[in-house]
C-alpha cells in the first residue's frame, strides 16, 4: 500500500554537491518526491525536530551539525516506504552501511551521515508536519 515518509538531505551532503545524485537514488528506488525544499535551520529548531534524541550525549553535536548550513527535507511516497527508505539509506553509520546504500556512497560518519528517514509511521508523521503545511501535500 502506497506510504508517505520523510527525509532530509543533511548539510555534509548539501555542502559536498551530493544532492542531485542522492535524488537520482531515491527516484531510481521508485519514490516519488511529493514536497522538497531547501532551508537552513536554527538551533532550537533543529532540536525541535530532534527532541526525541534530546537525553543522547550526542544531541548538542547533532543539533549544531544540522544547523550548519542548508538542508533539504522532503516528503516521499512510494509501496511500504517507510521500511524501503530506511534499506535504501543503510546503517546510520557509513562504517556498518551495504553497499549500494546511499550512506555508504555519500556518508562520512555516524553524525555526519547523509541523509535521515522516519523510522516508523508516527514519527514520519510529525516530521512531515514539522517541515511541511498540508497545502504543500498534494
Ligand atoms: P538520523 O537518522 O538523522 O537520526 C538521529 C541522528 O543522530 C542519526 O541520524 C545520526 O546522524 C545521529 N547519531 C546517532 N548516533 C550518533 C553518535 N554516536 N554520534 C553522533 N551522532 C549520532
Amino acid at each position: 500500500m502506497s506510504q508517505r515518509t520523510f527525509s532530509i538531505i543533511k548539510p555534509d551532503a548539501v555542502r559536498k554537491g551530493d544532492t542531485g545524485a542522492i535524488l537520482a537514488e531515491i527516484t531510481k528506488a521508485g519514490f516519488k518526491i511529493v514536497a522538497i525544499k531547501k532551508i537552513s535551520l536554527s538551533k532550537a529548531q533543529a532540536e525541535g525536530f530532534y527532541h526525541v534524541h534530546a537525553a543522547r550525549p550526542f544531541f548538542g553535536e547533532l543539533v549544531e551539525f544540522m544547523a550548519s548550513g542548508p538542508i533539504f527535507p522532503m516528503v516521499l511516497e512510494k509501496d511500504n516506504a517507510i521500511a524501503d527508505l530506511r534499506k535504501l539509506m543503510g546503517a546510520t553509520d557509513p562504517a556498518k552501511a551495504d553497499e549500494g546504500t546511499i550512506r555508504k556512497m555519500f556518508a562520512s560518519s555516524i553524525g555526519e551521515n547523509a541523509i535521515h528517514g522516519s523510522d516508523a509511521e508516527d514519527t514520519a508523521a510529525f516530521e512531515i508536519g514539522y517541515f511541511f503545511a498540508g497545502l504543500e501535500l498534494k
